[in-house]
């Protein structure tokens, strides 16, 4: 590891059998050990609670810690993440080894942080009673009255009007049968429910460690079980795991997903676990190919990583993951891929110094709300209809004009952004609709997708026509939406093209609403009325587009939202496959070259820059396939 250049290890996350091998004797001494070892080679430590694997001692014992699925079954022990996020036993045990943990290491000056419980189980639930009852109580302490929950819910649709609040049900396997309103709500139960199982833990371990070590949670991309913003807020910063799967990275898609964790907390985060080559969970677990590990890490980099640490270090002898890739075989000797990572830890420890205090800035934001999120994909009305592709859609054209995009909550503060893109806004109450016109009147430019403005905060249709609040503003409103079997043609400003998927009709009604797109013949109802209508409000501007549109018109479209709202690239221009991304400090300014293709690229930099890995200066480079380039800039 030391010669690797590896400096922090991420470590006991599971190993809770091992900590505490018996109920309430605790055996930390190993742990210790394997800290000391470590920081002799230059290595800090960062502790995992192992609360996602109650040992089997505690789950025998008490069967009532084990989750139960919504068929009734109760978990088996074998597996991980078996524990009910909700039982008090199993809460009060894990309080317990997280405290305990604390107690010993809280003072130790080569652990740096902790990581609480791993993925947080996947956001499952235990279905049993106890969920039950504290589903309710939340309902009751958010509605106080069942009058307005029922109301809110509209539940005298189907008779499910709720006299007594230990009538109202748990959302099981029939979930696809239940209420909107119930279905919002149990998201954000699940969200509230896990976020108090963190904060749990996050309780114990601050009573007794020293506050420079920092508390975070390994997070799941685009992962909707539970609203990431909510979950991060008590965290020092936001991790997650970056894994490929089968096939190779896409560099949109993976970059999109950096700028999502650094939006939870709108600060630099760490990539605490990524794919050493292949994992062993996918349909195919192939390898990826010399040099993409590191263009993966310098991506992350880029994106505002701080950390990139590989899963795993080494392959234990037998358990579940024998096959996953990792640097050192099951004898402990590098595996090819070793290498790679080494050359990864001399270039971070060059160029460390110049990265130091750096973080992206953008001037382009992409709204991401878990209500929407939620509120969609409970009816989708199409199951083509997915919400992640149209955000990379817009990413993948929109990313190359600008060269940097911050992905945050609908509620963050905008006033910084000159390009504001909301492609999935479904859930827009009036709050959130005044929130967003400030920043329009203040000369932002707001450009909405389809299904917007549809929804209240109960998931309730709102009683105006989408855009709902912002109807008004943008001087026009959507008559109706389809779900399309076929592609439909569409002109107009922004060129020739298609329209899939989804389609709106839409109707200007103010005289200054400009019409950009047109359906041409399609299912008769769409022929020739607007697609995509903009409007000037206040010193900004506010665009709607009704639907998911083709690849070339959505180029176009990408082109034109970028200069009506004078984005700037923060590079300038750089060959196909090659991805810039920026970092700032105050008086610094780095960038960082990826080439993702497996042939050379030249790039012409926009002036001359220090160029940190080649150590040489000038204003041109080559990259070789996968590629990547240190640029310090000091003008
Ligand atoms: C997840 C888990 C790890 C490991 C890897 C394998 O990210 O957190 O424990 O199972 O996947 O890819």
């Amino acid at each position: 590891m030391e010669a690797a250049h590896i400096h922090v290890v991420r470590i006991a996350e599971f190993s809770w059998s091992r900590l505490e091998p018996s109920e309430n004797h605790f055996d930390f001494d190993w742990l210790e050990r394997a800290i000391d070892l470590a920081a002799r080679h230059g290595i800090v430590s960062v502790l995992g609670t192992p609360t996602a694997a109650p040992p089997a001692w505690l789950t025998h014992k008490y069967p009532d810690t084990l989750r139960v699925d919504e068929t009734g079954h109760r978990a088996v022990h074998g597996s991980r993440a078996h524990g009910s996020v909700t039982s008090p036993r199993y809460r009060e045990f894990c309080r317990r080894i997280a405290g305990q943990m604390a107690l010993r290491f809280g003072h130790n000056p080569n652990v740096v942080g902790w990581q609480i419980d791993n993925e947080y189980g996947y956001a499952n639930m235990s279905f049993d009673d106890v969920t039950l009852h504290l589903f309710q109580e939340w309902l009751k302490a958010k509605y106080k009255s069942l009058d307005q929950l029922n109301q809110h819910w509209t539940t005298s649709y189907w008779s499910q009007t709720y006299d007594d609040w230990s009538e109202i049900p748990l959302l099981g396997e029939d979930r696809e049968a239940h209420n909107p309103g119930l279905r919002l709500d149990w998201s954000r139960f699940v969200t509230d429910t896990w976020a108090d199982y963190q904060q749990n833990q996050i309780d114990v371990i601050r009573q007794h460690v020293e506050p420079r070590q920092f508390i975070t949670g390994n997070f799941m991309g685009f992962f909707s079980g539970f609203d990431h913003y909510v979950m991060s807020r008590p965290l020092t910063f936001a991790s997650w795991d970056d894994y490929v799967g089968s096939g190779h990275v896409d560099p949109a898609g993976n970059g999109l997903t950096h700028d999502l964790t650094r939006g939870f907390k709108r600060e630099n985060f760490w990539v605490i676990e990524t794919q050493p080559g292949a994992v062993n969970w996918a349909d195919v677990n192939n390898f990826l190919n010399r040099g993409e590990v590191r263009a993966m890490a310098w991506q992350a980099i880029g994106h505002g990583a701080d950390e990139v640490g590989y899963w795993q270090w080494r392959s234990a002898l037998n358990g579940q993951e024998e096959y996953h890739g990792t640097l050192v075989g099951p004898d402990g000797t590098p595996v090819p891929l070793y290498e790679e990572i080494k050359t990864i830890g001399s270039e971070f420890a060059k160029v460390e110094s110049s990265l130091r205090g750096t973080t992206p800035v953008s001037e382009v934001a992409f709204l991401n709300s878990y209500d929407s999120r939620w509120a969609i994909d409970f009816q989708r009305h199409t199951t083509k209809y997915d919400q992640i592709a149209l955000l990379k859609d817009y990413y993948r054209n929109l990313r190359p004009l600008s060269q940097s995009i911050d992905v945050i909550s609908p509620d963050a503060p905008l006033q910084q952004y000159k390009l504001v893109v909301a492609p999935d806004l479904n859930v827009i109450p009036e709050d959130l609709a005044q929130h967003l016109l400030e920043y329009v009147r203040n000369g932002g430019q707001l450009v909405l997708g389809p299904r917007s403005g549809m929804k209240d905060e109960f998931n309730a249709l709102l009683p105006q026509r989408q855009p709902g609040f912002l109807a008004d503003a943008l001087g026009g409103r959507v008559e109706q939406y389809y779900a399309l079997e076929k592609d439909f043609p569409v002109s107009g400003e922004w060129g020739e093209g298609e329209v899939t998927i989804w389609a709106e009709q839409l109707k200007n009604s103010a005289p200054d609403a400009e019409v950009l797109l047109r359906y041409g013949k399609s299912n008769g109802w769409l022929d020739g009325q607007p697609a995509v209508l903009t409007r000037k409000y206040g010193k900004g501007r506010i665009t709607y587009i009704g639907a998911i549109l083709d690849e070339k018109i959505m180029a176009t479209a990408a082109k034109w939202m970028i200069e009506e709202s004078g984005v700037t690239p923060v590079f300038g221009p750089v060959p196909d496959g090659v991805e810039v991304c920026r970092r700032v400090g105050s008086n610094k300014r780095v960038f960082i070259l990826i080439n993702y293709t497996q042939e050379q690229r030249h790039v012409t930099l926009p002036r001359r820059m220090k160029m940190l890995l080649q150590g040489a200066e000038g204003s041109a480079l080559d990259l070789p396939p996968y590629g990547v380039e240190v640029l310090e800039d000091n003008q």
